[in-house]
């Protein structure tokens, strides 16, 4: 058995599509109480427990076939529910009321008009306000019982509610930031309608994960694969304080494919040992060119490099139980429910470590939390600031940001600018989709917004920041992960954090990931792209556009740096961009 925390939750947000539920979960937390994620389709027998239901959004249509629905026992028995975007137009739906199918849509601000109402979920928030919409369908007539209490120029039922049932629904998004009034709506729900109490401060938990720790792990020692990064460090640290550290030991992979330093950062932990593998993991990538093949030999090179050590050290001997970093959206985009979309392979559930799980050898502390909350506790620790801010850095490394290319090619003239023929991931529909990347001649965000939605064959849209040779003279060379192209890529990335840590820089973006790209002359055969963004969990994002003085300085000492021909800035939103360029 694993650890999680023994309270139950208090309001259940019914997954009906990926990023919304979980924004939707945290925020209700936020508020203090304590949320989970759900299959939207569970059934209503198994909800019982919960003081109230939260629809998600998501981006299906109800008309779609096979899109998210509930069980419409949920609405039977007088347990509140609160529908939301996609969550509204189901309801709607579902009790008999009208969705209109809409093929343009409406995405972005608009103001709501709500009327005065003496119904505690609407307490409070009369008048004009603004608010966030993201829909395609809109609800056409409301269900019988049901009243239209807000609306906008566009959108005539906005907020309806059916106070009798406790049934309650808006089609904007009062989750996000941009609804100005959102977490007062959530308040009443959450309060005012359901009755909630105050359950949930990650901080106060920390004893309660410490005896759930002790309690899993029993007599037994546990063992980490350690990464550096926030989860897993504050998981090794929890498992410390509630075992001693005697009793626990992690050990740090060196790929070769770590940022400076890294390897340094990490061996500051008590007990944690590094084992190097960079041949292994350079040897495997040498000659590949394929972002996914690239991606699959990592993930065989970390699976072969674990067993190895487990072997070594006698891991699944009795004696030792796992120790993982797993957060919550982890287990959920690793199948804890059907919607969740599948953004990346997850290395804690890799089938060396499957066997582990199996037989319930594992203990994961983490695996109730949100990230920020997952920090909260690290402060609780007494962890340094500098490793709970670090922003997300993938696990297959650099090498995810060095760019490869099978065969040289030209860089093609267009009427928009220059077509890049490297492979870019792109998030159009549900696969991992690559195309060539357009160059346009000024750092513009609104217009390469418009042509990367418009543009096809094209996902994503940069600019050059700074160059040694004009772009009409630069090529794609053909190049595969080297040690002098990692060297050149690392040296890069090393000039942005420390210039973005020396300025403070790295608290005003959410990740920024810096790519090498094989794009340049015979003499300086490479590029660096800066692709600094703005996030709420990494599932969208905002390409950010940083300060011309300071973009100067940094591509200033990029460009020091032998080998490079010029500095890009990526301006693509995800979507349709990734965030990682492979
Ligand atoms: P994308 O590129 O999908 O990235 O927009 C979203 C977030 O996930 C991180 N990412 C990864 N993390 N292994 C990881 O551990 C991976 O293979 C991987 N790919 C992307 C990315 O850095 C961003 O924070």
């Amino acid at each position: 058995m694993s650890a999680a925390p023994s309270a139950a939750p208090q309001i259940i947000v019914l997954d009906a599509g990926g990023q919304y539920c979980h924004l939707e979960a945290r925020r209700v937390r936020d508020l203090g109480v304590y949320a989970e994620v759900r299959a939207s389709e569970t059934p209503a027998s198994e909800l019982t427990f919960a003081k109230g239901l939260i629809i998600s959004g998501g981006p299906s249509s109800v008309y779609d076939p096979g899109s998210p629905t509930v069980d419409p026992e949920i609405f039977a028995h007088g347990q509140p529910v609160l529908g939301l975007c996609y969550g509204q137009q189901l309801m709607a739906h579902l009790l008999g009321g009208k969705v209109i199918p809409g093929d343009k849509g409406e995405y972005g601000l608009a103001t709501l008009e709500l009327d005065e109402a003496a119904d505690p979920m609407f307490r409070g928030l009369a008048g004009s306000q603004q608010i966030w919409m993201s829909h395609r369908d809109v609800v056409g007539s409301v269900p019988e019982g049901f009243s239209v209490v807000g609306r906008t120029d566009t959108c005539s039922i906005a907020a309806i509610a059916d106070p009798a049932r406790k049934l309650y629904a808006l089609q904007f998004h009062p989750e996000v930031v941009h609804t100005t009034r959102g977490m007062e709506y959530l308040a009443n729900f959450v309060f005012g309608v359901c009755g909630c109490v105050k359950d949930w401060d990650p901080r106060h938990r920390v004893p309660l994960i410490e005896q759930e720790i002790r309690d899993c792990v029993g007599n037994r020692s546990v063992f980490f694969f350690v990464s550096g990064g926030v989860d897993s460090s504050v998981a090794f640290t929890l498992c410390t304080r509630a075992l001693g550290a005697e009793r626990v030991r992690g050990v740090y992979v060196d790929t070769g494919l770590m940022r400076e330093g890294e390897t340094e950062f990490v061996s500051r932990f008590e007990n944690v040992t590094v084992e190097h593998a960079e041949d292994e993991f350079l040897g495997a990538l040498a000659g590949v060119t394929e972002p996914e093949r690239k991606r699959h030999i990592i993930g065989e090179a970390f699976v072969g490099v674990q067993e190895r050590i487990i072997d070594a050290r006698h891991l699944l001997d009795e004696r030792w139980i796992l120790g993982q970093g797993t957060i919550y959206p982890d287990t959920i985009e690793s199948g804890g429910t059907a919607k969740a979309s599948v953004i990346k392979t997850h290395h804690n559930r890799v089938a060396g470590i499957q066997k582990l799980i199996e037989c319930g050898r594992i203990v994961e502390p983490l695996k109730s939390f949100y990230k920020d909350e997952v920090r909260e506790i690290g402060r609780e620790l007494g962890l340094p600031a500098e490793l709970l801010e670090r922003h997300p850095f993938p696990g297959p490394g650099l090498a995810i940001r060095c760019l490869c290319s099978d065969h040289a090619a030209p860089l093609c003239k267009a009427p928009e600018g220059w077509i890049v023929p490297v492979k870019s991931v792109g998030v159009q529909g549900d696969a991992r989709t690559y195309a060539p990347v357009l160059a346009i001649d000024a750092l513009d965000h609104e217009r390469a917004t418009a042509l990367a939605n418009t543009l096809r064959g094209v996902n994503r849209v940069i600019a050059a920041a700074q160059s040694r040779v004009d772009i009409s003279a630069m090529h794609v060379g053909a190049g595969s992960i080297t040690s002098e192209r990692l060297e050149r890529l690392r040296c890069a990335d090393a000039i942005v954090r420390r210039l973005c840590h020396e300025t403070g820089y790295d608290k005003r973006v959410w990740q920024f990931p810096v790519i090498l790209i094989p794009v340049g002359t015979a003499e300086y055969p490479d590029s660096i792209v800066l692709r600094p963004v703005d996030s709420v969990d990494g599932m969208t994002a905002q390409s950010v556009a940083m300060d011309a003085d300071f973009l100067a300085r940094m591509c200033d000492e990029i460009l020091r740096v032998p080998g490079l021909a010029g500095v890009f800035y990526d301006l693509t939103n995800k979507p349709p961009g990734t965030i990682e360029w492979e």
